[in-house]
């Protein structure tokens, strides 16, 4: 069931539905959530099993801000607590220490936790209701099944999980990709996920260097089990491909039946033109954004409506080498991968 999360009763309808020990889907300005009392092993359970994710896919929790934040972690880093001033609320979790016995199945057997304050209004406004029911803290994946691309409106919440589940519609998310992930639990912070965050800007704010999962770590500092982030994820149903403009122009020259294709490139394509009338028809060509914020916005809608055409193959322009992109191919990368 889908709620209007502009009326007062549907906030009150889902927070009752968290104390209850249910799950319900959720806005966010990243991805919608599936969401449970994050200190409520049973409903953590299942999400868990609803998503088909594996137990020790750890999840992140949800809160309203750095205080209701201590109820989970046992210690907040100065260098944490400044990346916590700069984005929070907004798309940055942070991988803390976590609070013996709390959130337990949440945490996927991790001695940490993950933890964001998301700025969506609707978001915000499920977690102060909730919290006015005791609930301090919301475990929320990306609201989609194991693997497949995350939801960024109510509907794609629907497509992957059905009418029983009570989603909470809070329009098209802005950001439209996940969280940046900055691990806080060694000596230096280390980002585990990019996000639209720059390394730039969180290096900034931390007033430190944020090192690159796989990167120049030191020596002397130990990497947690971190089990997410994998490498095939985000996978359309089609077969996704990154290639350069040029490889793209020359594979559409030589391409001989009409097997159903779609192309999201920023560039425009000299080919099109002189294909032939079969080929074109069974060609999907969509404009890439070319500012990356834009792009990330269309992302994961875009690789379902080319989904819904029922095309056998994506080719997607590779995006720039730049910081600012990274988010972005990052996900597209997994994409990519998850098809082979
Ligand atoms: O934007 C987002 O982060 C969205 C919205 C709903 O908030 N959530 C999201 O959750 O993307 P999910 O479960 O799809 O991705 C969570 C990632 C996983 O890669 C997981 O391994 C990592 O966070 N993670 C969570 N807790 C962790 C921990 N304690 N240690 C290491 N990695 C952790
Ligand atoms: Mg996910």
């Amino acid at each position: 069931m889908v709620l209007d999360g502009q009326s007062s009763q549907s906030i009150a309808l889902a927070a009752q539905a968290l104390q209850r020990g249910d799950l319900i889907g959720l806005p966010t300005e990243t991805v919608y959530g599936l969401a449970a009392d994050a200190c409520n092993a049973q409903a953590v359970t299942k999400i868990f099993s609803t998503k088909g994710r594996p137990s020790d896919h750890p999840l992140i929790v949800h809160v309203t801000d750095i205080e209701s934040a201590k109820r989970f972690a046992s210690d907040i880093p100065d260098f944490a607590k400044r990346l916590i001033n700069a984005f929070w609320p907004g798309p940055l979790t942070l991988i803390l220490p976590r609070i013996r016995d709390t959130a337990t199945a949440a945490a996927g057997g991790q001695n940490s936790v993950g933890i964001r304050s998301p700025s969506h209004p609707i978001a915000r406004e499920i977690l102060l209701a909730a919290q006015g029911l005791g609930v301090w803290g919301l475990a929320a994946p990306s609201a989609n099944k194991f693997g497949r691309v995350s939801p960024t409106t109510a509907a794609h919440v629907r497509e992957e999980f059905g009418e029983a589940l009570l989603i909470v519609d809070g329009g098209a998310c802005d950001v439209g990709i996940e969280s940046a992930i900055v691990d806080c639990t060694r000596r230096q912070p280390v980002l585990l996920r990019p996000g639209v965050l720059t390394l730039e800007q969180l290096s900034l704010a931390c007033g430190e260097k944020v090192l690159q999962q796989g990167g120049q770590l030191s020596p002397t500092t130990s990497a947690p089990k971190a089990s997410g982030t994998l490498a095939a994820h985000y996978a359309p149903v089609a077969k996704l491909f990154l290639m350069n403009k040029q490889d793209i122009e020359e594979k559409l020259a030589q391409r001989k039946g009409g097997s159903p294709l779609a192309i999201w490139s920023r560039s425009a394509l000299q080919v099109q033109s002189q294909a032939s009338p079969e080929k074109k028809s069974s060609l999907h060509w969509q404009q890439m954004p070319s500012d990356p914020a834009q792009c990330a916005h269309a992302l994961f809608a875009q690789l379902r409506a080319f989904d819904g055409l029922g095309v056998e193959q994506i080719w997607v322009e590779a995006p720039p080498p730049d910081n600012a992109w990274e988010g972005v191919h990052d996900r597209l990368r997994r994409a990519e991968t998850a098809g082979r």
